[in-house]
């Protein structure tokens, strides 16, 4: 990985790429270069043979206090519409194959909050403290938080959270499912977690990984007869795979699988 100004890369952990949001001063605001090289990095892991899974976290204090509030002070409709601003945001849910976990320490509010929703797996401390608060600053979740937070809490809960701006903590996101675990202790407890189950995807096959995460994202898109049918074929296809003969086998033998990710 390259070297950046606002986000730190590094992969302590055989087959785990970290990302950590690096800009202390302003909370990790997810400013429009921040944004950039978080793209480039991800893009780079899910490039990279040797990573499996991937990891993005903030600070103890905060995973990202949102979209960066002055660079947006100023915007008209006609430069947000032009550039189509926060657009690029989407690279991550649009483009990046391997799975990717939000550990989630302090505030993860607007745009942080829509980032850790838009990771494929969600960790957090219990005191994190998640929020879409744009309402407080006139305007709406702009980054996906009123799609994925709906679709993770439901129409009235989603409704009440948009519309008050009010915080909810880590326990809550665990209580109604946001996140997957919900950690006691710190960022640095937070961080085993992430790397243990990032290091156990990581030992699997590449593609049956991939696959897996592609077809939990399609439930999110088609009708759950085409969502079925879509399992099915891309199961079909793993018949094709080295891994699908190497993991059937090996079991059959009591063996320990050596993956060719192929
Ligand atoms: N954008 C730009 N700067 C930010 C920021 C943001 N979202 N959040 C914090 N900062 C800056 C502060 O301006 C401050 O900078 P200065 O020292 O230069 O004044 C620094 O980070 C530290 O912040 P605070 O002094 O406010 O720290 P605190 O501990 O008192 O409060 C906080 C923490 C409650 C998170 C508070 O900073 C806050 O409310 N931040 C804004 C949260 C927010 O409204 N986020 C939504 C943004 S809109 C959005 O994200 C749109 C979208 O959907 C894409």
């Amino acid at each position: 990985a390259g070297s950046y100004e606002h986000i730190l890369t590094s992969t302590p952990k055989p087959g785990v790429g970290l990302i950590t949001l690096n800009r202390p001063k302003a909370l990790n605001a997810l400013c429009t270069p921040l944004f950039k090289e978080l793209n480039e990095a991800l893009s780079t892991y899910d490039n990279d043979q040797s990573i499996g899974a991937i990891i993005i976290t903030g600070s103890e204090k905060a995973f990202a206090a949102g979209a960066d509030i002055k660079e947006m002070a100023p915007k008209t409709f006609a430069a947000a519409y032009n550039e189509n601003f926060i657009a690029p945001w989407s690279h991550l849910a649009n483009t990046i194959r391997k799975p990717v976990i939000a550990a989630v320490s302090g505030y993860a509010l607007g745009g942080g909050c829509e980032l850790a929703l838009m990771c494929d797996i969600l960790y957090c401390t219990e005191k994190a403290t998640f929020g879409q608060p744009e309402i407080k600053l006139g305007t709406i979740p702009g980054a996906g938080g009123s799609q994925r937070l709906t679709r993770a809490v439901g129409k009235s809960k989603a409704m009440e959270l948009i519309l008050t701006g009010k915080n909810f903590s880590g326990k809550e996101a665990g209580e109604w499912g946001v996140a997957a675990k919900v950690v006691e202790g710190g960022q640095e407890a937070l961080l085993e977690e992430a790397f243990k189950t990032a290091e156990t995807i990581a030992g699997y096959s590449r593609v049956a990984v991939v696959a897996g995460k592609e077809v939990v994202n399609k439930s999110q898109e088609l009708s759950l007869k085409e969502g079925v049918e879509y399992e099915r074929r891309l199961f079909h296809a793993l018949f094709g795979s080295k891994d699908q003969k190497i993991g059937m086998t090996a079991f059959a033998e009591k063996k320990k699988p050596e993956w060719s990710h192929e």
